[in-house]
């Protein structure tokens, strides 16, 4: 039975605020809201009595009499539950004849357009802060009709999921900035798509005008991102078709770039890669791909390089420890998470990092869970966790040696160790995503599943990249005698192979990186964007689709696999990866290669099996830095999509950039030089040579982790 309403949102508390859902109750002296009115045994409720419906016809007009209905300049228009509810409750006529209200509007940043003189006050939005986001940075001032909703602690939305506010907000009173005045919301047409800018996958609705993507909003999963997607996914598309974005294929020729056809170029680098494979029976030839891509593009690219001898293939570009692999992996989906007692959280800072996890983390500990984390610094969560500052590999340790024995451990130790034992089941381990930079990130691996054997806790292993699943299920490690991604910078080859890579960004050693590109005689990268360092060392760049236009396919940390469509087709010269590496397959005559879509490669990716067995019983292994270094690349600098949304970087989570030490360790690595345009945070409470990086910024700015 349809009843109008405005304020209920089925994610939020109830506010009875907007009356519109009105009914009759039988035995109640006047009209009671349906929201807030609990049902009992034998109660009679009417929803569309001459009572109930003047009730709501009488709201409706109340609610127009300081309305602008300025529809048709206004984006919600088509779409706007207002509008919807006016037409079949509003009346032609209005006893109210004084002028109406305005309201001035407010800049709220770069992602949330305002008209607040279409605010029907309804709290959503005021309560979505509240609730959701955990911040409450919107709220109301003044009563009747001086009531106003208004930013009051910044004058921007600074939120990770401030975008939820659009959506949640029933009318055109806050609306999508990027997307203003771009299209009517009947001219657009809706595809589903899934998120590819962490490990969750959120689902989305790509909505394209003329082939052009114009708004991405939630498609509701509840098992993922019930009916909220970070900024980060909301926004992104807007990096889709940046002055950058590369359109055509180039190749170098006598150290000189030429923009050419896809013939030239793909001939340019089936010649440029036979030479060295010819030389060298394909050993002298390596590949490295960002685990981004789709499962069907990491399959297609592992199959490629094999076939054409080389045995060094690798996507962990970003890893320490590649003596173990430490596969994303749950026990448990995001809507148990929410429902746990305890949670012990080591090395991640998620809330900038899968902020869909946060916001169920945070409903555990709203619920009345605990949750503790053991960092290299303190976090800014927006609920209550009890941080330690420690070595996570220690650390753990110690909880391990505590649950065996309770005397032992620092107080933080034991108390971890109780609530593991106390909850069992009902509590859960989450290696979070600092940890593929950790050397030790195996022994942490192998220990947290020895706790989680010995207590019964769950085990949840994010990855930093968003299709590390994927990557693993397609095989795109070194085979037997093959070297993996850091061998292969360490020793350089006389040809790579590179998808989607920025190592000024992707890669650990930055500039050791950059170097063995440099020093080797052919290098064919697939990319969808200009880069002055790719430009460096690169003999031919062949433009790619980006994740909105390409067919295939992701698999979140809990091993969900999703297949999506693309959402709009590119422009003509530029091509979606599978489709280039078959083609670079086909001019080798190599066979296997027949595919016709994506999920034909999907369907033979998934049959193949893959030996993840790592080696038991590790040890500690001694760090060779003397400086450990945690380097967190900021939400909207995290991939290249990211990294080309003005409007992402325009924001104050976009504008991120700070280092963290102790005064200890400032001095000691001279710190002004090291990270000059990066602002300095004194932090006392951290170890001693220990660094937190938090930045937009590309890691050239100095040699990262190398200070001895
Ligand atoms: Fe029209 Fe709705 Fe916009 Fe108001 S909020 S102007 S009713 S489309
Ligand atoms: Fe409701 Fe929108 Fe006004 Fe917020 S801005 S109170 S969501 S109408
Ligand atoms: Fe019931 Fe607003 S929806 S009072």
């Amino acid at each position: 039975i349809d009843v109008p309403r405005f304020c209920y949102h089925k994610h939020l508390s109830i506010a009875a605020n907007c009356r519109m859902c009105l009914v009759e109750v039988e035995g109640a002296a006047k009209p009671q809201p349906a929201c807030s009115t609990p049902v009992n045994e034998g109660m009679k409720i009417y929803t569309k009595s001459d009572i109930a419906i003047n009730a709501q016809k009488s709201v409706m007009e109340m609610l127009l009499i300081n309305h602008p209905l300025d529809c048709p300049i206004c984006d919600q228009g088509g779409e706007c539950e207002l509008q919807d509810v006016a037409v079949q409750y509003g009346s032609g006529i209005s006893h109210f004849s004084e002028g109406k209200r305005t309201v001035t509007n407010k800049n709220l940043g770069p992602l949330i357009q305002t008209d607040m003189t279409r605010c029907i006050h309804c709290s959503r939005c005021v309560r979505f802060g509240q609730e959701i986001a955990g911040i409450q940075e919107l709220g109301m001032t003044g009563r009747g009709e001086h009531m106003e909703v208004e930013a009051f602690i910044s004058t921007t939305i600074d939120s990770e999921l401030s975008g939820n506010m659009i959506d949640v907000c029933p009318v055109g009173a806050l609306t999508s900035k990027p997307f203003r005045y771009q299209a009517r919301s009947w001219q657009l047409k809706s595809k589903p798509s899934i998120a590819r800018h962490d490990c969750l996958g959120s689902n989305l609705i790509v909505q394209n005008y003329k082939n052009e993507i114009k708004r991405v909003v939630a498609l509701e999963n509840e098992n993922i991102n019930q009916t909220w997607i970070s900024d980060r996914d909301r926004f992104s598309y807007t990096g889709i078709n940046s002055e950058k974005r590369l359109i055509k294929p180039k190749i170098k020729v006598s150290g000189q770039w030429q923009t050419v056809d896809w013939d030239v170029a793909l001939e340019f680098a089936f010649k440029g890669l036979s030479a060295v494979i010819t030389k060298t029976q394909g050993k002298q030839l390596a590949g490295l791909t960002s685990a981004n891509a789709t499962l069907e593009e990491l399959f297609v690219f592992q199959k490629l390089l094999k076939k054409l001898g080389s045995a060094n293939v690798d996507f962990r570009l970003n890893t320490a420890d590649l003596e173990t692999i430490v596969p994303p992996q749950a026990t448990i989906n995001l809507s148990q998470l929410a429902t746990q007692k305890y949670t012990l959280l080591l090395g991640g800072n998620p809330r900038l990092e899968q902020p869909m996890l946060n916001h169920r983390l945070r409903q555990q500990v709203l619920n009345g869970g605990v949750c503790d984390a053991i960092n290299i610094t303190n976090f800014d969560f927006n609920y209550q966790v009890n941080q330690q500052i420690a070595k996570v590999e220690t650390e753990l340790l110690a909880i391990l040696e505590a649950l065996k024995s309770d005397k032992n451990g620092n107080e933080f130790v034991k108390n971890s160790a109780k609530q593991l034992l106390k909850n069992k089941e009902e509590s859960v381990l989450i290696l979070g995503s600092h940890l593929g930079q950790n050397i030790n990130a195996g022994f942490i691996y192998q220990t947290a599943q020895e706790i989680c054997q010995l207590t019964g806790a769950n085990l949840i292993v994010l990855s930093e990249e968003s299709n590390v699943a994927s990557a693993l299920v397609a095989n795109v490690l070194p085979e037997k005698n093959g070297l993996n991604a850091i061998e292969m910078l360490d020793n350089p080859q006389n040809a790579y192979l590179l998808l989607d890579v920025y190592p000024d960004y992707d890669c650990l050693d930055a500039q050791k990186a950059i170097d063995a590109f440099k020093k080797s005689e052919f290098v064919c990268c697939l990319n969808a964007y200009q880069n002055e360092i790719v430009d460096e060392y690169a003999d031919v760049i062949l433009p790619i689709s980006t994740f909105l236009e390409t067919a295939g396919s992701h698999i979140n940390f809990a091993g969900e696999l999703q297949s999506f469509q693309s959402s709009v087709t590119t422009q003509k010269d530029i091509k979606p990866a599978w489709k280039v590496l078959k083609v670079i397959a086909d001019k080798f005559e190599l066979t296997g290669f027949d595919w016709v879509t994506a999920n034909q490669i999907r369907d033979e990716a998934i049959t193949q099996t893959v030996d993840l067995k790592t080696k038991p019983n590790l040890t500690l292994n001694k760090s060779n830095q003397e400086i450990e270094v945690v380097w967190q690349i900021s939400p909207y600098a995290k991939d290249s999509v990211c990294r080309h949304s003005q409007d992402l970087q325009a924001s104050s989570i976009g504008q991120i950039n700070e280092v963290r030490m102790n005064q200890i360790t400032a001095e000691k690595i001279a710190v002004a030089k090291k990270y000059k345009n990066i602002e300095l945070k004194i932090d006392n409470t951290m170890l001693d040579n220990t660094v937190f990086v938090l930045t937009h910024q590309s890691k050239l700015l100095d040699k990262v982790g190398n200070f001895s």
